[in-house]
């Protein structure tokens, strides 16, 4: 994954557990110090290490630390650094997740055979499914912490009602049952 993934990961690190901890996860997970250049791609092993010695170091499962990176993106990080694309994706929670793809799409000039996921909305109901597709796998909890970063971000309540993972032959695909309304 591109480096800024790692960053990312880096950054909550620090900002939320400080220098000691950081310190702690990078020597458990043996992870090379040079593995942070945003516009560089590592090998996806790295950012699943740095999640593993994150649980282990934290203490928490690798879930929860999956989950609470996934708000520090959408919160921190994306908002940071690319507030212009995030507002120019929607300006409503289920409008941004429609047009995220598009986001995606949009950068692959920026981010050379980058893999990212996809994302497809549908109504049911009163609620809505919210489809992700990856190549890889384990990084459901992150799409959580994803969805539950864009509910605060767009001023939403949002409860994921079930999470269904579908079987495929490579990769993942989870159908979140979504109910949004504006807080
Ligand atoms: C403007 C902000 C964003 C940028 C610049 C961005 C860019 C990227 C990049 C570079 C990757 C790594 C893929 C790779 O290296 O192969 C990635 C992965 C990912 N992105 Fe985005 N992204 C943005 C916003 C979002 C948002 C808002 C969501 C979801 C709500 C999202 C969902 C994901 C997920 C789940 C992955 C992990 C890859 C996977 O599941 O296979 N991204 N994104």
């Amino acid at each position: 994954m591109y480096g800024l993934i790692n960053n990312s990961l880096k950054d909550m690190i620090l900002q939320q557990f400080g220098e000691e901890k950081w310190r702690q996860v990078l020597a458990v997970s043996g992870v090379p110090e040079d593995s942070f250049l945003s516009m560089r791609r590592y090998d996806d092993s790295i950012t699943y290490d740095l999640a593993g010695a994150a649980s282990e170091v934290l203490g928490a499962p690798v879930a929860a630390c999956l989950e609470m990176f996934g708000e520090h993106w959408v919160l921190e990080t994306a908002n940071k650094s690319y507030g212009m694309l995030l507002d120019s994706a929607g300006q409503d929670m289920l409008g941004f997740l429609q047009n995220l793809n598009a986001l995606h799409d949009r950068i692959t000039s920026t981010f050379l055979d980058y893999v990212p996921p996809e994302f497809q909305v549908e109504q049911k109901g009163e609620h809505h499914l919210v489809h992700y597709r990856s190549k890889r796998q384990g990084l459901t909890p992150f799409v959580v912490g994803l969805l539950k970063g864009l509910a605060v971000r767009f001023n939403s309540r949002m409860t994921i009602l079930s999470q269904t993972e579908v079987e495929v032959e490579q990769g993942a695909h989870t159908i979140f049952e979504v109910e949004i309304s504006p807080a």
